[in-house]
């Protein structure tokens, strides 16, 4: 119909619009009905615009790193058991000694076998980071300080472990404390009925101190022991696809995103498509910042090249041309702003009687 036709009827209906603006979804259904038609809105996930990816062939899958997110109650020690295993000290330049994004690190052990590990924090505010964590990973290492209890985001972290069917490895830190008394850590997860091996249960726990380095290579060998039950495997020679940890705006270099590679290798000048946004993966820095070219499944990276800052937890896709990446960019842009239409507050019927 003409728009002026469309106009007239929202000047009939009480509404002062103009020719480039948009209405909310109930007055759209209105206006439709005026001129016959019924609206139906269908609720679009926004990652579902992009092409089915083809399975992989099990001759083409080879062994992957697992990843193991670190996950607890805010000060029981799991930054500082990731920075005991690195060699580095994160806390140190953590602001008050809170972990407030994802961190991301891909280690090798002496014997060369790597590790995978998403460091979560432990504050309350942030269950999206630990559920999003929890998603992601293929073993979750639940950090409970035995000179504490197990504390409200103990729990939590548990709760996700277990809805995302990840197999779970407690470590009972802090044991160099005088005041340390692991066993009533290990009485309180037995009466939330996680029974640890060591009281006949089937759960893996490791009593560690994060800051003496104690039993860490222990607990170690008991999270490779669960991620080699689940036989990881991915194929390094496709395209790379994966989940988006954390993107910002860096002053010197644009925008930088945080992957983690899940699936395929990256390459610097692929065109990855993360979110509503997109570019040429102009280069690509490890988690120490160096350089890197390439980075196969399992692999945390930063990106530089996209136009904007993708959200965490954003699939990332790498496409044959720009005109695509663009194209899909566009189309799930327009999504998101009509789905933020839908939700922002509008006109009511009642209101647009009154005005009448
Ligand atoms: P959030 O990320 O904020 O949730 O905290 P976190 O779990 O990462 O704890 P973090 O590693 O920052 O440690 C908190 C405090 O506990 C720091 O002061 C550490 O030095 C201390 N700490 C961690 N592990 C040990 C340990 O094994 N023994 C002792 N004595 N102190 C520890
Ligand atoms: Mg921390």
């Amino acid at each position: 119909v003409p728009v002026t036709d469309v106009i007239d009827v929202c000047m009939n209906l009480g509404l002062m619009v103009s020719i480039n603006q948009r209405l909310d979804a109930e007055t759209m259904a209105l206006v439709a009905d005026e001129f016959g038609y019924k609206v139906e809105f269908v609720s679009v996930d926004v990652q579902e615009v992009i092409k089915e990816e083809e399975e992989d062939k099990p001759e083409d899958l080879k062994p992957r790193p697992p990843i193991v997110t670190v996950m607890g109650h805010v000060d029981h020690g799991k930054t500082s058991l990731l920075d005991y295993i690195r060699h580095t000290n994160v806390i140190a330049g953590e602001a008050g000694g809170i972990t407030q994004h994802i961190g991301a690190y891909s280690v090798e052990l002496e014997d060369g076998r790597k590790i995978t590990f998403l460091d979560t924090p432990g504050h309350e505010a942030f269950t999206a980071m630990r559920a999003r964590g929890a998603k992601l990973t293929d073993v979750a290492i639940i950090v409970v300080a035995a000179d504490d209890a197990v504390m409200p985001q103990t729990v939590e972290a548990i709760n996700h472990a277990s809805a995302a069917g990840v197999p779970i490895v407690f470590a009972i830190n802090k044991i160099d404390k005088p005041t340390a008394d692991p066993e009533r850590i290990k009485g309180e997860l037995a009466n939330m009925n996680y029974l640890v091996e060591d009281w006949g249960g089937k759960y893996q726990c490791q009593e560690i101190s994060a800051k003496q380095g104690l039993n860490v290579d222990k607990l170690l060998e008991k999270v490779l022991l669960e991620a080699e039950l689940k036989d990881l495997k991915a194929n390094p020679n496709r395209r790379a696809s994966g989940t988006v940890i954390e993107s910002a705006l860096d002053k010197g270099r644009g925008y930088v995103a945080t992957v983690l590679v899940q699936n395929g290798t990256l390459h610097q000048g692929d065109i990855m498509l993360a979110g509503i946004y997109y570019g040429h993966v102009k280069a690509m820095f490890n988690e120490r910042g160096q350089r890197i070219q390439e980075a196969g499944p399992a692999t945390p990276v930063q990106v530089i090249g996209l136009n904007g800052a993708p959200q965490a937890g954003d699939y990332f896709n790498i496409l044959d041309s720009d005109r695509e990446a663009r194209e899909i960019a566009n189309k799930r842009e327009q999504l998101v702003r009509m789905q933020s239409m839908k939700t922002k507050k509008h006109i009511t019927l009642d209101e647009i009687g009154r005005r009448i």
